[in-house]
């Protein structure tokens, strides 16, 4: 296998002439390896799934709007308004994981995310305004959110190693890392009051 590739570097043009040529004969070198790289049916999935994700964090970027509006304590609010926060930074490190592995950032229809941010704008009509029942299945509309992100990134950044984009994986994990905080924000916000009050409500 190994004879076979550099039979095929030195057949490839320029690098029969000396010294004059080095230079070209490097850089023509990586770009065989980058190409090779992007048939590899595996890179091309995670390209795809790049792109799904990256249009999901846009569009969570609206619907913790929406949320937000829609919240009824102060602490969900200021919850769902942080994590919008942290979500265009998951936007812009995954325009950073896009530039690490050459490749153009674009948005992919995530089929997934858009029915679970339309369930939570049924529960948004379906609950009462000024409600603490509201809250209560908000958090959990949220949750779904985060659970999708979470599986998503817990698996890309593990490819991202396995592929040797080590500095894509980092900024893999570390959204990751944020996806899971929240997650857990969310559960102690619904446990310490919310679902008491919920239940007492009629
Ligand atoms: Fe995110
Ligand atoms: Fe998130």
């Amino acid at each position: 296998m190994a004879t076979h590739t550099s039979e095929n570097k030195s057949n490839t043009p320029g690098t029969g002439t000396p010294a004059a040529h080095k230079g070209t004969t490097a850089v023509d070198n990586a770009k065989v390896d980058g190409n090779e790289m992007k048939t590899a049916p595996l890179h091309k999935f995670f390209v795809s799934a790049l792109k799904d994700i990256y249009f999901a964090e846009n569009a969570i970027i609206d619907a913790l709007e929406k949320m937000q509006e829609a919240a009824t304590t102060e602490e969900l609010k200021e919850a769902f308004e942080d994590h919008q926060l942290q979500t265009k930074k998951h936007v812009s490190r995954l325009e950073k994981v896009f530039k690490l592995i050459d490749e153009t950032p674009e948005q992919k229809e995530c089929k997934a995310i858009k029915g679970i941010i339309e369930e939570g704008e049924e529960i948004i009509r379906s609950t009462e305004e000024g409600s603490m029942t509201r809250d209560a299945a908000l958090i959990i509309a949220a949750q779904k959110v985060e659970h999708y992100e979470i599986a998503t990134y817990g698996g890309l950044a593990q490819l991202a190693i396995t592929m040797g984009h080590d500095k894509a994986a980092d900024l893999l994990e570390k959204t990751l890392q944020e996806e899971e905080d929240t997650d857990y924000n969310l559960t102690e916000i619904a446990e310490t009051y919310i679902n008491f009050d919920a239940e007492q409500e009629d």
